[in-house]
């Protein structure tokens, strides 16, 4: 239904961003409309799911919904009707912000891919922390968080750590983002030194919340799928020096390499990250390379051009704990968690 009916209207008549909202909308409208939640509810769901318990949480399946979809916590429920086993929030600054300037999103239909530069835009840690209070359902929620625009790299930790005090009791993991394109430097922060005195200071603060009587909250760092070889050892000896808890890989790429799409056309387009078919590969390569140096002392999620139960048992193949969404949805529509659900079972 979503592939012959909807997807067509939505890329026909409607603008990438706006199809977006127009679907995240569709969404919120289920709040009302009380009958329809167990007819969904019983579509989405598939019995036999696999439990996991991966970094001291039990997962209900290995499928998630992956940052930058529901960056501001606004359909938690409704999107935990579609069989999700998590759903990542954010990318969530302490301060509300615009992003960048329409347009920001684009589709790439030959290639099934997207770039985008939306730059974090989101209504900031407090209005967030409202919505999650309110939630209802129990699906485990991850909060991924950033640091402003304005922030200069030198003072980014502050806004992590704000961010994981701020949202420490609402969700159930932490990903730090650190490799986005669309915020300028950011990349940066995943070189040795900052990347160190980042997790740790993080780190430092689920201690004192356990000495506090809290739980104790894993944090995964979240990385870009253009990094070196020996950039991705050095992240690897970080990782496991600050204890985390694991490494989602991969955020979108600035690579354009072999795209069916014009280069005219990805010349109009400009900057942005690359997400969907085209870091399929690469996503998939970076998990094997982890895996093989993670000495078992890290969990992996793994996200990057999941189109089919297949590309997601590939990710597990390859050493991923559990497996993450979003180009594909948007071309494949929801069915596409309960095919992954079906196939990995
Ligand atoms: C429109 C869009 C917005 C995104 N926003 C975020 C974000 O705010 N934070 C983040 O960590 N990743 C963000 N991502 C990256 C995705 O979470 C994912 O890592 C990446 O798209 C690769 O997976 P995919 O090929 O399944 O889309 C975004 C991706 C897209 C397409």
């Amino acid at each position: 239904m979503y592939r012959s009916v909807f997807k067509p209207i939505l890329f026909r008549f409607f603008s990438a961003e706006k199809a977006h909202h127009l679907a995240f909308f569709s969404l919120k409208i289920l709040k009302y409309l009380f009958f329809l939640k167990p007819i969904l509810k019983y579509y989405f769901s598939i019995s036999n799911q696999k439990k996991i318990n991966v970094a001291g949480i039990s997962f209900p399946n290995q499928v998630g919904l992956a940052a930058g979809f529901d960056k501001n916590a606004e359909a938690i429920d409704e999107l935990a009707l579609l069989g999700f086993g998590f759903i990542e929030i954010g990318t969530v600054t302490p301060k509300p912000q615009a992003g960048n300037p329409s347009p920001r999103l684009f589709r790439l239909p030959k290639d099934l891919a997207i770039i985008n530069r939306m730059g974090f835009n989101n209504d900031g840690l407090e209005k967030i922390i409202q919505r999650l209070k309110k939630r209802k359902s129990k699906v485990v929620v991850g909060g991924n968080i950033g640091k402003n625009k304005d922030t200069p790299n030198e003072k980014a930790i502050d806004d992590y750590l704000i961010c994981l005090k701020g949202l420490y009791e609402y969700v159930d993991y932490f990903t730090v983002n650190v490799s986005s394109p669309n915020t300028p430097n950011l990349r940066q922060l995943q070189e040795k030194e900052p990347l160190l005195a980042l997790l740790k200071t993080l780190q430092n603060e689920v201690k004192n919340q356990v000495n506090n009587q809290k739980k104790s909250k894993p944090i995964f760092l979240k990385i870009a799928p253009d990094l070196t070889q020996t950039q991705l050892e050095e992240i690897v000896e970080v990782v496991i020096e600050s204890n985390l808890a694991g490494i989602i890989a991969t955020n979108t790429t600035i690579q354009r390499t072999d795209l069916l799409t014009s280069m005219s056309e990805i010349e109009a387009i400009g900057a942005g990250g690359l997400s969907g078919l085209p870091v399929r590969e690469r996503a998939t390569q970076v998990i094997d390379f982890l895996k093989q140096k993670s000495q078992n002392k890290f969990a992996i999620i793994g996200v990057g051009g999941i189109f089919s139960g297949e590309d997601a048992q590939q990710k597990l193949n390859a050493g991923a704990d559990l497996v993450q969404v979003y180009t594909g949805l948007i071309y494949q529509g929801p069915n596409l968690v309960k095919n992954i659900l079906k196939k990995i079972r």
